[in-house]
């Protein structure tokens, strides 16, 4: 029988629990999931290294059996290609994630006519969630309550305290 082997691509700068509840969803439906963490050499300015993303999403999904977390540079296409994966998973939490996502969905399916794109749709409770705004009520010290797991929120706290002694040791002129 055919197997469904799916790739969840995204940044995960960090992963959220509306990350989160799409793994959920779709590690239901296709017989493999693999989360794959995408790294842009030419623009990086993520909070956190790739390592530490990988780390943050293994412990998140270490009790789901046929998710497994990974990294890849390059085109999301080659990659599914090299994995033997026939789906890409893609959350949409409202329309205006559609135009986007659409056309990401289209360009891949030029690229390589052999892989499709599926939607998701997060419980509604995610639908304004998503990694930069979580980034940024870090970085004003907000409440990250019910928006990412635990592990991750400590994490955030970590770093926004890294940052701030970086930057205080700058004089202001
Ligand atoms: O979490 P994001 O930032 O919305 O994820 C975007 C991502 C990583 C899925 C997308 O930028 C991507 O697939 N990058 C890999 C390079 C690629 O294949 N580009 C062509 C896409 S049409």
């Amino acid at each position: 029988m055919k197997q469904i082997v799916a790739i969840y691509p995204g940044s995960f700068d960090p992963v959220t629990n509306g990350h989160l509840d799409l793994i959920h969803r779709g590690c239901k439906l296709f017989d493999r999931l693999v989360v794959a963490i995408a790294r842009n050499p030419e623009k990086d300015d993520s909070l956190f290294s790739l390592e530490e993303r990988i780390e943050m999403l293994k412990a998140m999904t270490e009790d789901l059996d046929n998710v497994t977390v990974d990294a890849f540079e390059g085109l999301l296409m080659t990659y599914c290609i090299e994995n033997q994966a026939n789906a890409v998973l893609r959350g949409i939490r409202a329309v205006s994630d559609y135009e986007f996502e659409l056309q990401m969905a289209l360009m891949n399916r030029k690229i390589e006519p052999r892989v499709e794109t599926v939607f998701m749709m997060p419980a509604e409770k995610y639908s304004y969630l998503s990694s930069r705004i979580v980034r940024e009520i870090a970085a004003f010290d907000g409440p990250l309550n019910g928006l990412v797991p635990e592990l991750v929120e400590e994490h955030l706290r970590r770093r926004v305290a890294e940052k701030r002694a970086v930057t205080s040791e700058i004089p202001i002129k």
